[in-house]
């Protein structure tokens, strides 16, 4: 797919990847760009910027009524939805203590979220013969996210979704692609940097923190190829290959690192 024309829902777009997204889509010829984010005021500061084609909307996307009245009012405004990012995503920075309404959360945006997207788009797109999601996971979603347990465990939720999704619609034209990046350098890994959080320590010291505007490069040329995984770290894919032949040895290489950042 490539972006001239397209009508393009972003949710979480008021952030690091999901701003740069917008701003990168509307640059590649999008006819709208609906920019989404709990941070209404954050929002509407992207789109100022983006230009006329962007249009800033209000959501928490754990709230499935809100995400249907945003799809319908898209729909409404533009005609149809191309492209739907469902960007939004949060981390809980600990393990099993992390209480149940922190496990929740993690569940609802990284997860159901994608849910309700796929529920709310899915019945216009299949009609129309297609349509395209991109799912923001992370490598946490096909790696370990060290030092957030509900994190990682809801990004594989999410990368498992967004293959099922895949592998039940494409033969009717629904294309998706996971989004896995490594470290991007946005609030969400600065504050967990300022914060000395373990997960942002091994994910600054496991490879280049890419830049935003760099992880939507990525993206555009993974959308044009309609890959399935859209690894802004390639090294991602190697990592992922060893972790599956030899599960215990990438442990143990993963616990090395984690020795010896503590130290
Ligand atoms: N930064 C990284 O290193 C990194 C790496 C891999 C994957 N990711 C994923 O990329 C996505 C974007 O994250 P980012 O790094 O740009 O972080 P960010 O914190 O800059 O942006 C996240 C955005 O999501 C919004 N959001 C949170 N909860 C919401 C809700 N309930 N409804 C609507 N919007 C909500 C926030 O307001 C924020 O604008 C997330 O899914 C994240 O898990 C980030």
């Amino acid at each position: 797919m490539n972006l001239t024309d397209r009508v393009v829902v972003i949710t979480g777009g008021a952030g690091g990847i999901g701003s740069a997204l917008a701003r990168r889509f509307a640059a590649e010829g999008a006819a709208a760009v609906v920019v989404a984010d709990l941070d209404a005021d954050a929002a509407r500061a992207v789109t100022d910027g983006v230009g006329p084609v962007a249009h800033a909307a209000a959501l928490d996307v754990t709230d499935e009524e809100q995400v249907r009245a945003l799809v319908v009012d898209t729909e409404r405004r533009y005609g149809r939805i191309d492209l739907f990012c469902a960007n939004a995503g949060v981390t809980t920075s600990g393990g099993v203590e992390v209480d149940d309404a922190g496990w929740d959360r993690a569940w609802r945006v990284n997860v159901l979220s994608h849910v309700y997207a796929a529920r709310a788009v899915l019945p216009a797109m299949l009609a129309r013969g297609g349509g395209y999601l991109l799912h923001t996971c992370s490598a946490a979603g096909v790696l370990t996210a060290v030092g957030d347990a509900a994190y990682t465990t809801t990004k594989h939720a999410a990368v498992g979704f967004a293959e099922w999704l895949s592998v039940t619609y494409r033969d009717q034209g629904l294309r998706v692609s996971a989004l896995c990046p490594q470290g991007v350098d946005t609030p969400m890994l600065a504050e967990g940097l300022a914060a000395g959080h373990l997960g942002a320590r091994v994910i600054a010291a496991s490879g280049a923190v890419l830049t935003p505007d760099q992880v939507a490069d990525s993206v555009v040329v993974g959308l044009a190829e309609e890959r399935f995984l859209i690894l802004p770290h390639p090294e991602v894919a190697a990592y992922a290959l060893r972790r599956a032949e030899d599960p215990d040895g990438w442990q143990a290489g993963l616990r090395k690192l984690v020795r010896r950042l503590r130290a």
